[in-house]
């Protein structure tokens, strides 16, 4: 694959987790656990492609109408995933940033926010955006918000800037697993020109062989 038919960004709705738990008469949070090792692999094989930005869809506006067990299990899994795996992130040259609405969210889960920023803020191999109490609507109504507040006029390039994601390219490919065909508010306002690309595979089953199909799809 030549270096040209690789995306330069890659965003990710990372669904299926459910399922997949599911199917082996696990609890959900089995498959969200799952789901947190596939990333860190589908980091590596993305850097290793020359991927240079990767975002991920890890929780929704919408995500805390689930059950409240469910909910704190992914509270719970986010934060301590984070703490474990920051150290080899920074080592790999890994750049995180978290995009959503901070209100909300727990004290513990901020922290683990704030940490994993600043520990990789001098990164700059892979851009990694984890979409967390994200949702598009949101993006666009905050970035309206700030454009307001600071009396500035309503026009596409400042909307861009005033958006989570305007320290990133928009993405050239977006990616669904777990075989819905909808875009569920992920990066409605970023999206607007992005190849989609829907696979029935779900989360935890997406390997390096349904990533490079994904991308040789891109390319055609
Ligand atoms: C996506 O998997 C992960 C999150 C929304 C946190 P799901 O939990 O939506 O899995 P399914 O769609 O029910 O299989
Ligand atoms: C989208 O998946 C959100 C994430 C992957 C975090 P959902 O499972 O929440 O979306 P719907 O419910 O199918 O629209
Ligand atoms: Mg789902």
């Amino acid at each position: 694959m030549t270096a040209q038919s690789i995306p330069h960004h890659i965003a990710i709705v990372m669904d299926g987790n459910g399922r997949w738990a599911n199917k082996r008469f696990l609890p959900r949070i089995a498959g969200h656990k799952q789901g947190v090792d596939v990333l860190k692999r589908c980091v590596k094989a993305c850097d290793a492609r020359g991927v240079r930005v990767l975002t991920v869809f890890a929780f929704s506006s919408e995500n805390w109408k689930r059950p409240t067990d469910e909910v704190s299990g992914l509270m719970d899994l986010f934060a301590f995933a984070l703490s474990r795996e920051v150290p080899q992130l920074k080592a790999d040259g890994v750049r995180l940033h978290f995009i959503g609405e901070r209100q909300g969210l727990s004290a513990r889960v901020l922290k683990s926010i704030d940490q994993a920023e600043a520990v990789t803020r001098e990164n700059s191999s892979l851009t990694l955006n984890v979409c967390f109490n994200y949702g598009g609507r949101w993006d666009i109504v905050q970035a309206a918000e700030k454009l307001a507040a600071q009396g500035i006029a309503v026009t596409e390039p400042h909307m861009s800037q005033a958006m989570a994601l305007s320290h990133v390219p928009d993405p050239d490919l977006v990616i669904r697993t777990g075989g819905e065909l909808r875009i569920s508010n992920f990066l409605l306002w970023q999206s607007a020109y992005s190849e989609f690309v829907f696979v029935d595979t779900l989360w935890p089953d997406f390997d390096d062989r349904a990533l490079d199909s994904a991308i040789a799809e891109f390319s055609g």
